[in-house]
């Protein structure tokens, strides 16, 4: 009886524990992410997003964050990213509207940041994007999340 406890707490705690996922993302000197776009199903607990700058300049001059935000609000963080400046990785501080980012990192350098699924809403369009000033009109892309749910729902509707 007591062998028995202790399997079924083992496999809830495995059901409980956190699926991290973890994805890879490369930036240039030519100004540009090599990944057009990043998928997530919803296995993923959590995801850990390393970004590499591949390229040889420096933050300064050449520096690349990862930042994911709304698609809808690319624009307006992108904007305000820019009054931040450098210093703040030119994100502005605190705004609740990007789910995640790395800091600006120059040629040569990596940088990670995990975060959890459960703060994205289903049914919504996500984006990233390099907030280094006039980067994100060219470096961006679709982050597609796909609850485990939505799948399911699918199914029974096509019954
Ligand atoms: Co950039």
């Amino acid at each position: 009886m007591k062998l028995l406890y202790i399997t079924a707490f083992l496999l809830l705690s495995h059901a409980a524990a956190a699926e991290v996922c973890k994805l890879t993302i490369n930036a240039t000197d030519q100004m540009r992410f090599e990944q057009q776009s990043l998928q997530v199903d919803g296995q993923c607990t959590e995801v850990e997003v390393t970004l590499h700058n591949l390229g040889n300049l420096p933050a300064n001059v050449m520096g690349h964050d990862w930042v994911l935000t709304k698609t809808a609000d690319v624009t307006s963080v992108a904007n305000a990213g820019m009054e931040a400046g450098l210093a703040n990785n030119y994100q502005p501080k605190g705004d609740k509207r990007i789910v995640a980012a790395t800091t600006i990192i120059g040629g040569g350098e990596s940088a990670s940041v995990r975060f959890s699924t459960a703060q994205l809403e289903a049914g919504t369009s996500y984006s990233y994007f390099c907030s280094a000033p006039g980067h994100y009109s060219i470096m961006k892309g679709h982050f597609v999340y796909t609850p485990a749910s939505a799948s399911a729902v699918a199914k029974n509707e096509s019954k």
